[in-house]
């Protein structure tokens, strides 16, 4: 479970990005994070992987106080997210089994650990015939799987998907909202920051609105009408 607990966040003692946040994300759940470009999604998302670190209040991963957790802990903790970009994050110079691979080797699992798993979780997300394809030799969308592949190669119980459809036009966006909504019945919990009102509308999940940094709207089910 993930607890937000009076969480502010303000950038150079003057940008707020985010102002007394309170939540709580049960296991398995699907969430997804909308708001206006600027609403603070991406901070929320950079202070549960400790990217930064919040000005006020505490985070909580499974009972556990991780806010001030010491760097030299903090693997611990991000192992067990697995984070997906709109950008994708891919090595150029790897194909996508090296690239899938590459997250397993740094979370220092062994070779046959590697050779069993990096081409299960291609597979997952339908790309076994791509698996030597280098990033370039990749479409947007493809690229974006193999982005996924990778943050779910190491098992993590939570997904952090930051905008990952804001490069991909709409046929690529529901196969990757789709997949997303694969894995999150496969146990995963996912949290999906958008601002895409299309697919809030249409995924029926818990929808959490952000304005300005602070949480407007939390709704089971929910639709984005602002
Ligand atoms: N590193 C930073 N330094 C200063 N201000 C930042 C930084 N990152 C984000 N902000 C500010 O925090 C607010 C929230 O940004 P962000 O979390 O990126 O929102 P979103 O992902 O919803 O677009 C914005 O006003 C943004 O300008
Ligand atoms: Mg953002």
């Amino acid at each position: 479970m993930i607890l937000l607990e009076n969480i502010s966040k303000i950038y150079n003692h003057s940008s707020v990005a985010l102002k007394n946040v309170n939540l709580k994300v049960e296991p398995k759940e699907f969430v997804t994070l909308v708001g206006t470009s600027g609403s603070g999604k991406t901070t929320m998302l950079k202070l549960l992987t400790r990217e930064e670190d919040p000005t006020e209040g505490k985070i909580f991963l499974d009972g556990i106080d991780i806010t001030d957790l010491p760097r030299s802990q903090l693997h611990h903790v991000r192992r067990r997210l697995g984070t997906v970009f709109q950008d994708y994050k891919l090595l150029p110079a790897q194909t996508a089994y090296e690239n899938v691979a590459f997250a397993m080797e740094a979370a220092g699992r062994t070779d046959e650990e590697i050779q069993e798993d990096v081409p299960q979780s291609l597979d997952l997300v339908g790309l076994s015939d791509k698996i030597n394809n280098f990033p370039h030799q990749l479409s947007g969308g493809e690229k974006q799987r193999v982005a996924i592949a990778r943050s779910l190669v190491n098992r993590p119980d939570v997904i952090l998907a930051d905008e990952p459809t804001g490069n991909l036009d709409p046929i690529n966006t529901w196969e990757i909202i789709k997949l997303l909504q694969k894995i999150n019945d496969l146990g995963t919990t996912i949290i999906l920051a958008t601002h895409d009102k299309e697919i809030i509308n249409n995924i029926d999940k818990r929808v959490i609105v952000l304005e300005k940094g602070e949480i407007i709207s939390d709704k089971a089910n929910g639709k984005y009408l602002v």
